[in-house]
């Protein structure tokens, strides 16, 4: 007892299980997934379902079993064959995401008597978020239990059809992994997939994977269920009654106590919006809400019902009942497939839904249409029956006393000739909700022979605060006869039933009331279609069919290219990375799983609420009082310099002022929402947040910048931050007669969340009360917390010691941003003299740590009829925010990038970086370089639009070759552009590629499908010459065992296992001998942040520096003597008193640049690549799906071609969330309906990165062969950022489809198509009749930029 106030996950980590993650607490990224049993007394089954350990009350799991990832399996024990397929087939990389993945699966295989299908497979991952692998390799991991072809699987494979290994993507026998030797050699590589099918059945466990597998615990099958009256910290009390009759007595009781079911709504309301409520009821255990019945009129749906479980009963009933009474039941069954993901329908009930009354509701307006109605008992047993329609009356207020409760709810039959069609847009297909649906229901009659419209109803949600019924719609369609003729009148008044103010709450008003136009076309067309397969309606033509087919996902298949080319005993293989045991089984420690050290505090952070303003005031008289309170720090009490910022050099030759022009603590002016005033320390997370709430600011406010085009208006730029490049003479060619074209344009360029899986956070600890400080961090940049949180505590940089053992993916948002929050908790911890522990919440975490800059581009370029570009003319704005961070360095990395892969012979590219009341944007994968390509693809594509040629031919014109000399006067040598492109274009078969689109295309009229291709050249090295030095430190023990620390953090790219393979090759021993265990500025100074691509050449090159160093101190000895093994001769060496410990160093040869003359070497070398994408969107509701994506990419001789694979898959699909799917949306002019300086957008509710539904249908990767790098280590090439920007390939296939669909309107000229292509750009780019009645043609939807 006493327990009431936690979810399970805050108890499994309060008691050590710490493999359950938390990566957001609202139920929307998986990673905190558990198994659940419950034991079914009637039917003397168990069922098992994955739930969100994170929105679980504790008490509501009372009498069941729970499985975290540390019971299916361990590295001591063995791992469960779950983990094993997944460890084994490179599905983890930062490893946050994968004991959620983990769990999920297990919970499907456990669940299904029978192996599951992939489809079923990739279903039930929609829940489980991954950051990093772009989730190929866990669906092929998971591939492997799904029961399709059983030959396939049963074979092995030298028994395989043909004798070829079994491709893990497809399924079938292929020649996707060819392995070539040093000499070049190719041989067959039989992949050794196994067969994964259950040991044993049996109806209480379910399926045994393994003869280890837990059971069912049989006390839990004898235990009695008991109503419960428990207790929780603030008087909280949490009841489980067992009877209709209890429940109603307690509610009588406690009129305003809440019932809980799966408390995916209650759960988000406390967590994130404060509410409390004292009395909690839960009512999972009371028979008479759990209804499941086939009546006459209808079915009887119990309110406690569970989505899954519903789900189940409809399939039933539908396959029972054939379809012309179920076409209701099809429509919800329809519907709940886009709702959430299967952790939430697995708890989420029916009852839970309704009274919410969300607008958003995917399932209340359908119970609306289809004319359900609800029932609802009384604290008294009395029973009244309510229509659904008449049942919301207000935003989240339903028709519910409060000595009420909804009892059930019925759903009628359907009739012969009664359509209902389900409607949904989301930002994100699987697991979002709703930016409108609706729900439509038609009964047509025949009268004096014509079939006319008797009964109709049509209910919309998403656009008000309640479902709102299109009731004059309604009344003109009853009594007519369906036909074209009528659209209009309809769409005439559907626009006056669904009114959108221009200031609506979510904005996108004219794409969301141009959806519920599109939902009603659509409905038309399908009863028309429907009324037609009877005989009774003209047809519909070919090209309308395309508005109503569903879309339905086949399951994904991908094929990987690479050659072996094997160096000593570890480089060039696919290695599995080398924690990947470890976090399969979740034993792979992050910092929030350290165990803390005794009288550890817990700090939340006092942020700014304004954009820009004064600081009044700040009163802690209440905080004070607050439980567990132990102190409050402000900028006065930093013992050090309160001033914080990376450091610039900004003047000739690389010195000149250092800037530090951000403060731990705002100390007089806030300069954007979220900056941190304070911070709060308690003796629990929870009370520290309550504490920090508490803390009452007052500010007098500022006028604030929220924009770029602000910015420049008002002149609002960083300090000396403008930058500018040139070759040739860009005026002169303008006005010469050379250029036949002329054309100017402005391209804005979206920015993006890192949405790591692990928020940012770090323990500091002081050591001889203060005179030292430990930490460890989440950090791509130890050194620099160590650096910073010396200077905030005056602390000289030897008394100072950060650590990171891995951390749970950065992205470059832990390069600088992560300092901020270690030095304001070293600030408590000094003060204090005691531990400090800070974990964001993931919405303190989007909100404060910026994200990748958007970017604003005003080009003008010129060109020849034939496609040559001649000159180009580009301004570069990027959003810095509100301090300078690494703005200066992204902007001048985007416009080094600029050019992308084409020859211009005149060019003048100039930047500024813009000051705005934003947080400090940030590093992001690809560092500003995507951003500068994006504007150059855009007004390539401009380019070809005026030519009426395609964009890929206007490219393949103009690609560098060897020996083009940059504009920025850097030589390309072994330029691989035009091979990567050859490669590609052969390989995605374009020409054939673009015949069959076009044929698709001119037989849908509503559907269309694009192509594109996009190359890109990516420098390596930091542009900040000197960073580019790299130390580290190998250790030989006398066991032959290896030590390795270098300067370079693992972030899940697999830094640790290359460099591993480099010492093990260097020293001639197996990997295994090889070991890397942290991070440490104490074991390697001044290391450079972990970031620019380039840590495998900085640290493969340092540690390949120190293993030569001590194989020559070796060599004596091993020339002498006959040793039989490495641990022998280590041995033998230490007898001889050698030195087995040295220190490599390495600095990148021949690279500078001087951005005074604009003229240098930034980078060492480049990384090219080629991307094909096939997109198909619907054009009536902007919904789109990727079909095809193949990739080639030069990686010269790869140390690890799996490790390699995985981050440009990783790569691609982060990069598909930038150009299509992720936005933020800020308060700022375009969303007044957000407050000034806010991100709405903070958290996975609202902001959607990819998920496993998201990702290429065929997604194909392959490395170009036969290409060493004379530049890196081992001829190998950097991955981490160049692959990212190849996801705009998606972005440009999906405008060549916005462009087929614009044509037949006889739109033919350029247009702009902003990233992120989210449905709302691509259904108003698809201008029609319907955009028209909301939008001019030229309708550019708001960006926050
Ligand atoms: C990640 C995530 C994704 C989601 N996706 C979707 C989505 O795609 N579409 C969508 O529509 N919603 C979505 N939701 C919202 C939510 O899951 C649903 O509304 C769900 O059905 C609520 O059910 P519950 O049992 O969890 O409700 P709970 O949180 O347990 O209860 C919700 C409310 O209903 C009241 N209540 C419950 N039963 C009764 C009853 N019998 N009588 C009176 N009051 C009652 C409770 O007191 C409470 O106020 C999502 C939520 C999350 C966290
Ligand atoms: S932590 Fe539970 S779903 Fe994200
Ligand atoms: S491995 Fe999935 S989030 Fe990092």
């Amino acid at each position: 007892d006493g327990l009431a106030h936690l979810t399970l996950l805050r108890y499994l980590r309060d008691i050590g299980l710490r493999g359950t993650k938390l990566g957001c607490g609202e139920g929307g990224c998986g990673a905190c997934t558990v198994m659940v049993s419950c034991y079914d007394q009637s039917t003397k089954k168990s069922q098992h379902f994955a739930i969100n350990a994170c929105l679980a009350p504790l008490y509501s799991l009372e009498g069941m079993h729970i499985i975290t990832v540390e019971g299916i399996g361990n590295c001591r024990r063995g791992l469960h064959p779950v983990q094993e397929r997944l460890a084994e087939a490179h599905g983890s990389q930062c490893g946050f995401c994968t004991p959620g993945f983990v769990m999920s699966m297990y919970a499907l295989l456990r669940s299904s008597k029978q192996p599951p299908t992939k489809e079923q497979i990739e279903d039930s991952l929609a829940g489980n978020l991954c950051r990093c692998t772009g989730y190929r390799p866990i669906i092929d991991a998971f591939g492997v239990f799904a029961k399709t072809d059983d030959s396939l699987y049963t074979a092995s494979p030298s028994e395989s059809a043909n004798g070829k290994a079994i491709c893990p993507s497809t399924g079938k026998p292929c020649l996707c992994r060819n392995e070539t030797d040093v000499n070049g050699n190719e041989s067959s590589l039989l992949s050794s997939v196994k067969t994964y099918l259950p040991s044993s059945y049996n109806e209480i466990d379910g399926n045994a994977y393994n003869e280890k597998e837990l059971i069912f615990p049989p006390e839990l099958q004898l235990r009695k269920i008991m109503p419960l009256r428990l207790n929780g910290f603030n008087g909280v009390r949490w009841y489980r009654p067992l009877k209709l009759d209890q429940l109603l007595q307690l509610k009588s009781c406690y009129p305003e106590a809440k019932l809980i079911i799966g408390n995916s709504e209650v759960g988000v309301e406390t967590e994130f919006k404060n509410a409390q409520y004292g009395v909690m009821i839960s009512v999972t255990h009371v028979p008479e809400l759990h209804t499941l019945k086939v009546e006459e009129d209808g079915l009887r749906i119990g309110s406690a019902v569970r989505l899954a479980q519903l789900q189940d009963f409809l399939k039933k009933v539908i396959a029972e009942r054939g379809s012309l009474q179920t076409s209701s039941c099809q429509a919800i069954l329809r519907q709940l497939k886009w709702f959430a993901g299967t952790q939430i329908r697995n708890v989420a009930s029916v009852g839970g839904n309704i009274c919410t009354a969300s607008p958003i509701s995917d399932l209340n307006p359908l119970w609306m249409s289809t004319g359900a109605t609800f029932q609802i008992i009384d604290v008294n047993n009395n029973v009244r029956t309510t229509v659904a329609k008449d049942f919301f009356l207000g935003y989240r207020k339903v028709d519910l006393k409060d000595d009420e409760v909804l009892l059930s709810v019925i759903l009628p039959w359907t009739r012969p000739f009664e359509y209902v069609k389900e409607f949904k847009q989301a930002h994100r297909r699987q697991d979002d909700i709703a930016l409108v649906n609706a729900g439509m229901r038609v009964h047509i009659t025949e009268a004096e022979g014509n079939w006319i419209v008797s009964d109709v109803s049509i209910v919309y949600g998403g656009v008000a605060a309640v479902p709102l019924t299109a009731g004059k719609t309604e009344s003109f369609l009853v009594g007519k006869k369906l036909d074209y003729g009528l659209l209009d009148e309809a769409f005439n008044l559907l626009k006056e039933d669904i009114p959108l103010a221009e200031n609506a709450p979510g904005g996108m008003v004219e794409f969301r009331s141009s959806l519920t136009l599109s939902f009603f076309f659509k409905f038309f067309l399908y009863v028309t279609h429907e009324m037609n397969t009877k005989g009774l309606s003209e047809g519909l033509d070919v090209a309308n069919m395309s508005a109503i087919q569903s879309y339905t996902r086949p399951v994904t298949t991908g094929t990987q290219g690479y050659e072996l080319v094997r160096q000593g005993t570890a480089v060039g293989q696919p290695m599995v990375h080398l924690s990947a045991m470890l976090q399969v089984t979740g034993e792979a420690e992050y910092v929030g799983d350290t165990p803390t050290p005794p009288n550890t505090l817990h700090a939340a952070l006092v942020l700014s609420k304004e954009a820009h303003a004064r600081i009044l005031s700040i009163d802690d008289s209440v905080a004070k009082f607050s439980p567990g309170f132990a102190g409050l720090f402000l900028s006065k009490d930093v013992p050090g310099a309160n001033n914080i910022g990376p450091i610039r050099f900004l003047q000739k030759k690389n010195i000149g002022p250092i800037i530090h022009d951000g403060e731990v603590f705002a100390s007089d002016v806030v300069t954007c929402v979220g900056q941190i005033i304070g911070i709060v320390v308690a003796d629990t997370h929870d009370n520290a947040k309550a504490a920090a709430n508490k803390v009452n600011v007052k500010y007098s406010e500022l006028p604030a910048i929220l924009s770029i085009e602000e910015a420049i208006k008002a002149g609002s730029f960083h300090p000396h931050t403008t930058r500018c490049l040139s070759k040739g003479d860009v005026e002169l060619c303008f006005a010469s007669n050379t250029c036949d074209k002329v054309i100017e344009g402005e391209v804005q360029v979206g920015g993006q969340e890192h949405f790591y899986m692990e928020p940012q956070c770090t323990l500091v600890w002081p050591v001889d009360s203060g005179n030292e400080i430990h930490m460890i961090s989440s950090t791509q940049a130890p050194h620099t917390h160590q650096k910073y949180v010396a200077n905030v505590l005056g602390l000289p940089l030897s008394k100072v010691v950060c650590k990171t053992k891995r951390i749970g993916g950065g992205f470059g948002g832990k390069e600088t941003r992560s300092v901020i929050f270690a030095a304001a908790a070293s600030v408590a911890s000094y003060c204090l003299r005691r531990p400090v522990k800070i974990v964001l919440d993931r919405d303190v975490d989007m909100m404060t740590t910026g994200q990748r800059h958007s970017f604003l581009g005003k080009y003008k370029v010129g060109f020849t009829n034939d496609g040559k570009i001649l000159a180009l003319d580009l301004e570069i704005y990027n959003n810095g925010g509100n301090t300078l961070d690494l703005s200066l360095a992204v902007l001048e990395h985007a416009m080094l990038e600029s050019e992308n892969v084409y020859d211009i012979p005149n060019i003048r590219a100039s930047g500024k970086v813009c000051f705005t009341n934003f947080p400090s944007n940030t590093a992001f994968r690809g560092f500003g370089g995507p951003q500068g390509m994006l504007i150059a693809e855009n007004w390539i594509h401009h380019m070809a639009t005026e030519l009426r040629r395609s964009p890929e031919e206007i490219k393949e014109l103009n690609l560098h070759s060897d020996g083009t000399v940059l504009y920025y006067g850097q030589l390309l040598q072994n330029c691989m552009i035009h091979s990567v492109w050859d490669e590609l274009k052969a390989s995605s078969n374009f020409v054939e590629a673009r015949k069959a689109v076009n044929v698709f295309n001119s037989n849908n009229r509503w559907r269309k499908r694009g192509i594109a291709m996009v190359p890109t050249k990516f420098g390596i090295s930091f542009t900040t010459k000197f960073m580019n030095q790299a130390g580290a430190l190998v250790q030989v023990y006398t066991d032959g065992t290896v030590l390795v620390t270098h300067g370079g953090v693992e972030m899940g790219q697999g830094l640790h296992t290359k460099i591993a393979q480099v010492a093990a090759s260097s020293l001639d021993i197996p990997l295994s001998c090889v070991f890397i265990a942290e991070t440490s500025t104490d074991k390697v100074p001044s290391a450079s942040p972990t970031a620019a691509s380039a840590s495998s050449d900085l640290y493969g090159a340092a540690v390949l520096n120190a293993c030569q160093q001590i194989k020559a101190r070796m060599e004596p000895i091993a020339s002498r003597g006959n040793h039989k093994s490495f641990a022998e001769l280590a041995e033998a060496c230490y007898m001889e008193w050698v030195d087995l410990s040295a220190h490599g160093f390495y600095i990148t040869p021949d690279i500078g640049f001087d951005w005074n003359a604009g003229k240098g070497t930034p980078f060492n070398y480049f990384t090219y690549g080629a991307a094909f994408a096939e997109v198909e969107i619907d054009t009536l509701t902007g919904d789109f799906h990727t079909r095809k994506a193949d990739i080639v990419m030069d990686l010269g001789y790869s140390i690890n071609p799996a490790i390699d694979i995985g981050q440009i898959e990783g790569a691609f699909i982060q990069g598909l969330g930038w150009a299509a799917m992720e936005e933020l949306k800020w308060g700022d002019d375009n969303h007044k309906w957000i407050r000034p300086g806010h991100l709405f957008t903070r958290g996975p509710c609202s902001y959607k990165i990819p998920s496993v539904n998201d990702i290429p249908l065929n997604f194909k990767v392959s490395l170009l062969k036969g290409v060493p790098n004379p530049k890196a280590i081992h001829s190998s090439k950097a991955v981490g950022e160049p692959p990212f920007f190849l996801a705009s390939s998606v972005l440009f296939a999906i405008k060549d489809a916005i462009t087929a669909a614009r044509a037949e309107e006889g739109h033919l000229d350029w247009f702009p198509l902003d990233n992120p292509a989210t449905p709302e750009r691509i259904r108003m780019a698809c201008v029609d009749s319907i955009t028209k009645k909301f939008a001019s043609v030229y309708y550019r939807p708001k960006l926050s930029v």
